[in-house]
């Protein structure tokens, strides 16, 4: 593959946004489950808020796969790898009065990596990942805003 970037850049890039992947996943899970299961007085426009921010990372979650295919490398999909890799804590339940400190807890965790990732896309060049992952931070830290909003 020509594209300007050696294939030890392009693989340190992939396994990095495969984290990304990974964490954009467990946060998609955490926030459906609170749309879901969030029980307390702000519970409407909770409810839509968690619903606009899970769909957007929804199709981000699609965006950060799609980078690590166009990089020549798989994304690797199964719930072990998730558990194992994912820099968001997996546990099970999370009580309401939880819920939302534990979702800015997650956020705060994806943008303090994403931030590394960025900064080694810079180092490699990789002006495509920097782009996505750029507007990704904006989306988190405005969803981290909100989030703290209800706190
Ligand atoms: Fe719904």
């Amino acid at each position: 593959m020509q594209t300007g970037m050696s294939e030890k850049s392009r693989e340190l890039i992939a396994r990095k946004l495969e984290i990304v992947f990974v964490d954009t996943y467990t946060l998609y899970v955490k926030t459906q489950n609170a749309h879901w299961n969030y029980m307390g007085k702000e519970f409407f426009s909770l409810h839509l808020l968690f619903e606009k921010q899970y769909q957007d990372m929804a199709d981000a979650v699609d965006e950060i796969a799609e980078r690590v295919r166009a990089l020549g490398f798989f994304v690797t999909v199964s719930f072990d790898f998730f558990q194992k890799k994912s820099n968001i804590p997996t546990e099970n339940e999370v009580p309401s009065s939880e819920m939302i400190e534990d979702l800015v807890t997650g956020h705060e965790l994806w943008i303090c990596n994403v931030r590394k990732v960025c900064e080694l896309a810079e180092q490699e060049k990789d002006a495509a990942t920097l782009d996505l992952l750029g507007k990704r931070l904006s989306v988190h830290e405005k969803f981290l805003w909100m989030l703290k909003n209800y706190l």
